[in-house]
C-alpha cells in the first residue's frame, strides 16, 4: 500500500527513484509522483494511474535532473486518486517535498489550525497537512521542524522529506508504515521494502517506530523524535534479486504458483528432524507447550482463510481448542480471552495494520504471541514473542499464492508438534503424517502440471457473472481462499459457503448454468457434500467438484471433476487450493485482467 523511494548521492536521482517505484507496483497503487532538487528549486511531475504515464511524462525521469529526490506510488485513502492528490506535496513556497504512506488521523484539527494560520490546501489528502506543517515548524533546521511535525501528527506514516535549502539531505521517518534504508558507494536510499533498492545494495536497515534519517550522500544518521541520535544494525538481504523478477513468467502470480513445491519444502523439510517435528524458533518446552489451554489465531484475507484451516487441523490432530479471528474484528471486540491461551498472528507481509495491532493487544493482556511471518525484519516478526517464518521468498503478486501455501505448512507443523506433546496422535499415525506432508511438493508439483486442462475449463467461465464455492469442515476453508482469489483477480463476484449453509438463504441465487465449485476431500463429509451438490444441482447449477483420486461416487454428482492425490485429509487444503488457484487465475487472465495488479489492492494493508 503506497510504496515510496528516496534516493541522494553522485547519480541522477530521477532514474533510480522510478526504477525503485517500479519495483514497489505490487504493493497497489493508482498515480505516482516524484521531486528532485534541480540545483535552485524542487520539481515535481505527477500523474494519475499508472508508473507508466509518469515514466512517459518525465523520459523515465530524464527531464528531472537532480542529485535527491523523492517518489511515490500512492493508493487513495483521503482524496480520489487523481493528480493533485498524488504525492510528492509541496509547502506553500515550494521548497518543501513531502511523500507519505500511512493515515495522519488528526489530520482535520491539524488541518484546520493550518488554515488559520493562513496556509492554503491544494488537495483532499492528509499528507498535505505534514507539508505545511513541517514549513510552519522550520525556522532552518529540518531535524528539529520534523521531530515537531511527529510529536503533533497522529496516526501512521513512513515519510521522505526533502528541503530546497538543504539539498545536500534527505529525511525519513516512520512509525507503522514499514522503511527500509540503505547506502552504497555512490548514495543512500529510503524505501518502503526491500525489493525497491535490491539492485544498489543488499546492506538494509529497518527504519524503527519514530526513528528519523537523515540521509547524506555518503553516510546516514539515525534519531529518536527527540532528536537524539542513534546507532542502529544493518541486515545483510540474502534472497536473490532474481526472486524479485518475472522469469520469463507472463505473471508474477503464475511463478508463484510455480514457486509453491519449493517454498513448501523450505518451510517443511528443515523442520522435520529424526523422524520428529522440531520448531525451535517456538522457543517453548514441552512443559510450556503442554500448558498451553487454548490458541487464537488472528490475521486478515488468505492468511485469515490459512488460519481457518488451522483450526481445524490443531483441533482436529491436537485436541486443543481455537478460535480464528479476523484481526479487524478481534482488534476492536475486546475479547474475553482465556487465561494460559497463546496468541497466534498470521501474516506474509508482516506489516498488515490490523494483525499488527491485534499482535499489540494481545502482548498487552499479557498474551504470548507467536507470529508465523514470510518477511524477514517486519514488524510482527520484529514485535512478536517468537516467529516461525514461512519460507516463501518474497511474494510480488497481490492475489497471495506461495505464502498461503507455506502459512498452511507452518500451521500443520504445530499442529503436529501440540499432538506430540499432548499424546493425541499415536506413533504410526505420526509417522504416517509427516510421510504425507513429505510428499506434497511433489503432488502440488503435478497439480501444476495440469494447468493446460484449468486453463480450458476455465475459459467457460470469463463471462460468469456470480460463482459459489461450498465445502464443510476444511474443504470449507478451502472454498473461502478459491472463492477470494476469484474474485479479487477476475472482478467475478463470488461466495463461498459452508455447504450446509446454503440452503438457509444463498441457494435462491443458484441459477441456470450458474457454477458451483463443491470441494469434497474429508471422506467423512463426502455424502453430505454430495447431497449439497444434488441440491444445487437439481436448480440448474454446473458443479464442478475437487476430490480425492478414487472418489468416483462423486461423479454421479458432478459435471466436471478435478481429483487431487492422496494424503492425510488434515492436509488437503495444500493440494486443492491448487486447481483453485490455477482457475481464479486462469478466469482473469481470460477476461484480460490486470492479474498481477488488481483493482483497489494493496499488497501490504498497512493502514486499517
Ligand atoms: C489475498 C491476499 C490478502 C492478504 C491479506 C493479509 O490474495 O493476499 O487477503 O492475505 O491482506 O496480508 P498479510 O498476509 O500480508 O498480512
Amino acid at each position: 500500500m503506497c510504496g515510496i523511494v528516496g534516493y541522494i548521492g553522485k547519480r541522477q536521482a530521477a532514474p533510480i527513484i522510478l526504477e525503485g517505484l517500479s519495483r514497489l507496483e505490487y504493493r497497489g497503487y493508482d498515480s505516482a509522483g516524484i521531486a528532485v532538487y534541480d540545483g535552485e528549486r524542487i520539481n515535481i511531475a505527477k500523474a494519475a494511474g499508472r508508473l507508466k504515464i509518469l515514466e512517459e511524462m518525465t523520459h523515465n525521469g530524464e527531464t528531472l535532473s537532480g542529485f535527491v529526490g523523492i517518489g511515490h506510488t500512492r493508493w487513495a485513502t483521503h482524496g480520489v486518486p487523481n493528480t493533485v492528490n498524488a504525492h510528492p506535496h509541496y509547502n506553500k513556497s515550494e521548497t518543501i517535498a513531502v511523500v507519505h504512506n500511512g493515515i495522519i488521523e488528526n489530520y482535520i484539527g491539524l488541518r484546520k489550525m493550518l488554515k488559520e494560520k493562513g496556509y492554503e490546501f491544494v488537495s483532499d489528502t492528509d499528507t498535505e497537512v505534514v507539508a505545511h506543517l513541517i514549513d510552519y515548524y522550520y525556522k532552518g533546521n529540518p531535524l528539529e521542524a520534523i521531530t515537531k511535525v511527529l510529536h503533533r501528527v497522529e496516526g501512521s506514516y513512513a515519510l521522505g522529506v526533502i528541503f530546497a535549502e538543504h539539498p545536500d539531505q534527505l529525511f525519513a521517518a516512520r512509525k507503522d508504515s514499514p522503511l527500509i534504508v540503505g547506502q552504497n558507494e555512490e548514495g543512500c536510499f529510503i524505501a518502503s521494502d526491500v525489493p525497491a533498492i535490491l539492485k544498489y545494495t543488499r546492506q538494509v536497515t529497518y527504519v524503527d517506530n519514530q526513528e528519523i534519517v537523515r540521509l547524506r550522500g555518503d553516510h546516514m544518521h539515525f534519531y529518536t523524535v527527540d532528536e537524539e541520535e542513534i546507532q542502529k544494525e544493518s541486515v545483510t538481504i540474502e534472497w536473490d534479486a532474481n526472486a524479485a523478477e518475472k522469469g520469463g513468467y507472463e505473471h508474477f502470480m503464475l511463478k508463484e504458483m510455480y514457486e509453491q513445491p519449493k517454498g513448501v519444502a523450505d518451510t517443511l523439510l528443515p523442520r522435520i528432524k529424526d523422524g520428529e517435528v522440531v520448531i525451535d524458533e517456538l522457543n517453548m518446552t514441552d512443559e510450556e507447550l503442554l500448558s498451553v489451554k487454548k490458541i487464537y489465531i488472528v490475521a486478515c484475507g488468505s492468511a485469515y482463510h490459512a488460519g481457518v484451516t488451522g483450526k481445524y487441523v490443531l483441533e482436529s490432530l491436537a485436541r486443543i481448542s481455537v478460535e480464528v479471528d479476523l484481526a479487524s474484528e478481534f482488534r476492536y471486540r475486546n475479547p474475553v480471552m482465556e487465561e494460559g491461551a497463546m496468541v497466534i498472528v498470521v501474516s506474509q507481509s508482516g506489516e498488515t495494520a490490523d494483525t499488527l495491532a491485534a499482535l499489540r493487544e494481545s502482548k498487552k493482556r499479557g498474551f504470548k504471541v507467536l507470529g508465523i511471518v514470510n518477511v524477514v525484519g517486519s514488524s510482527i516478526a520484529r514485535e512478536a514473542d517468537s516467529v516461525l517464518y514461512t519460507w516463501a521468498g518474497p511474494e510480488i503478486a497481490v492475489a497471495t499464492t506461495k505464502a498461503y501455501s507455506t502459512q498452511l505448512i507452518a500451521l500443520y507443523l504445530l499442529a503436529l508438534k501440540f499432538a506430540r506433546v499432548r499424546k493425541t496422535v499415536g506413533d504410526k499415525e505420526f509417522a504416517g503424517m509427516l510421510d504425507d506432508l513429505k510428499k506434497l511438493p511433489d503432488q502440488i508439483e503435478m497439480l501444476l502440471s495440469n494447468k493446460n486442462h484449468i486453463q480450458k475449463f476455465a475459459n467457460r467461465y470469463i463471462g460468469a457473472k456470480d460463482i459459489f464455492f461450498i465445502g464443510r469442515g476444511i474443504d470449507y476453508a478451502i472454498s473461502l481462499e478459491g472463492s477470494l482469489k476469484l474474485k479479487e483477480i477476475s472482478y467475478i463476484h463470488s461466495e463461498a459457503y459452508a455447504a450446509g449453509e446454503l440452503k438457509h438463504g444463498t441457494i435462491s441465487l443458484i441459477e441456470e448454468g450458474t457454477l458451483v465449485a463443491a470441494v469434497s476431500t474429508q471422506p467423512e463429509l463426502f455424502a453430505k457434500t454430495i447431497s449439497n451438490m444434488v441440491e444445487v444441482k437439481a436448480r440448474g447449477a454446473f458443479v464442478l467438484a475437487v476430490t480425492n483420486e478414487g472418489n468416483i461416487e462423486i461423479e454421479k454428482a458432478a459435471d466436471y471433476v478435478i481429483y487431487i492425490p492422496e494424503t492425510n485429509p488434515c492436509f488437503a487444503n495444500s493440494l486443492a487450493i491448487i486447481p483453485l488457484q490455477l482457475f481464479g487465475y486462469y478466469v482473469a487472465v481470460g477476461k484480460g485482467c490486470d492479474v498481477d495488479k488488481p483493482r483497489n489492492l494493496a499488497k501490504s494493508v498497512t493502514v486499517e
